[in-house]
């Protein structure tokens, strides 16, 4: 029989209690700091399916992206309907606020789960990975700016992220991004022979694009071309410099050549980059996307997000989720012994910072003990026959010599429960 895999670039996150550096651990104990972070800031969480019609993408992500035109998962449905699997968040959060009517109010959301792009996988690239998104919708240009960078260093100070840069960039309005997008078409024009049919087809199609480009021939014939600097306003510049100011002891760079891999953006855009991720340096990205509610035929509705990716900010970060004691719960006994399972459930009340795994399995005092060192438990306690009939239980700590093993009531080992921290 052949033998199932899982598909390329979706890769398998398996948690391991005994394992810190596990990476799969790591992606875990980011969204749980990530999610406690957008608490701080006073953001609600919006869910929406992974699934939406495709002309959402289409429409919003925009057909001249490579997300769009080369790595979107498009189905058809049992009913001939063409359907996507998201590529990312936005899209889906602006169309379920206008199909509620809620377009004509402020909101403040984030999000976290899969997202999905046919791309070449490679380290910190997927074809299946998650993000963590915020949208702050209703909010004109201005102090929703300072907020974004506010949270992104928030999260670099929390989760320990030491070689970060944040790159900004302003698109200007519609009319100054036009005329940046003809001079840039004018310049390279010339040089259409020397261009790969990737960047080619950028030029036609959205010349901001081939800003982006990682050819190494295109890098430096962009070297000499038009930049945006000398298109935006000058309210623009300022709104960089003030940004920039305004956490001037903080990594903040601005990039006249950034740009962004989707087509909603219109003013105020960045990105996160660290050295330590290799290759694929970008750990989160957003901007401003003022017409995105109004092209999906809502209200005109200025809003600005980010989303960051979970994989790359869990390689870099380093953080550690509270350390709570383990006490693995070892019963002894032929019979179903719910006596002791009662006790196992009471304890779990008594204290917020320990964990208690009930070792479900059957097997022998030391293959239990095994088990529980394996995990890198704090205590084992230990309840046969004999200490259910005399309402005592052993409690051995793993972390110091066997000798402090000793045998308590369970009131007193309520007690002794109840003082861990
Ligand atoms: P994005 O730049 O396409 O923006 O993606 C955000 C982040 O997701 C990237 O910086 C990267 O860390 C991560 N990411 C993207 N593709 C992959 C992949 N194939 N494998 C692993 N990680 C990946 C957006 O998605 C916009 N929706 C952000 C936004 C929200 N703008 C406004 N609101």
């Amino acid at each position: 029989m052949d033998k199932i895999n899982s598909l390329t670039g979706m890769p398998d996150l398996i948690g391991q209690k005994s394992n810190e550096s596990n990476s799969s651990n790591k992606i875990f104990e980011t969204e749980i700091a990530l999610i406690k972070i957008f608490e701080s800031y006073s953001l609600n969480e919006i869910r929406t399916p992974a699934l939406e019609n495709e002309s959402l993408f289409n429409r919003s992500v925009g057909d001249s992206s490579d997300i769009v035109n080369k790595e979107l998962y498009t189905f058809l449905d049992k009913n001939k309907k063409k359907i996507s699997l998201r590529p990312e968040g936005t899209a889906g959060v602006a169309r379920s606020i206008i199909e509620k009517k809620l377009d004509n109010e402020t909101h403040r959301f984030w999000y976290l789960g899969p997202m999905w792009r046919y791309e070449r996988p490679q380290k910190g690239r997927y074809r299946q990975f998650y993000q963590a998104g915020i949208e702050l919708l209703g909010y004109s240009e201005g102090l929703a700016e300072l907020e974004m960078i506010s949270m992104i260093l928030s999260i670099n100070d929390a989760l320990g992220i030491k070689n970060s840069k944040i790159k900004i960039n302003h698109l200007g309005n519609k009319d100054a991004k036009d005329q940046f997008c003809e001079a840039l078409k004018n310049y390279l024009e010339p040089f259409s022979s020397k261009l790969e049919k990737l960047d080619l087809d950028r030029l036609n199609k959205n010349p901001l694009r081939v800003l982006d480009s990682k050819s190494e021939q295109t890098k430096d014939i962009l070297k000499d071309a038009p930049k945006m600097n000398e298109f935006v306003s000058k309210e623009s510049l300022d709104l960089l410099n003030l940004i920039k100011n305004s956490f001037s002891e903080h990594n903040i760079e601005i990039d006249y050549s950034l740009v962004r891999g989707l087509d909603y953006y219109t003013g105020f855009i960045f990105e996160a980059i660290s050295d330590d991720l290799g290759a694929q340096d970008s750990y989160l990205g957003g901007g401003r996307y003022d017409n995105l509610f109004s092209d999906l035929g809502g209200k005109k509705l200025p809003a600005i997000g980010m989303a960051i990716g979970i994989e790359r900010l869990a390689e870099i970060s380093n953080y550690s989720v509270e350390n709570k004691t383990l006490i693995s719960f070892i019963v002894l006994s032929d019979k179903i012994e719910q006596n002791a399972y009662k006790i196992a459930h009471e304890f779990r009340y008594l204290n917020n910072n320990i964990i208690i795994e009930v070792q479900l399995s059957d097997g022998s005092l030391k293959s239990k003990l095994r088990k529980a060192n394996k995990d890198k438990a704090d205590f084992a306690i230990i309840i046969g026959d004999e200490e259910l009939k005399n309402k005592t239980l052993v409690l051995k700590p793993l972390k110091e010599n066997d000798s402090d093993q000793k045998i308590l009531s369970i009131e007193d080992a309520k007690k002794f429960i109840s003082s861990l921290n």
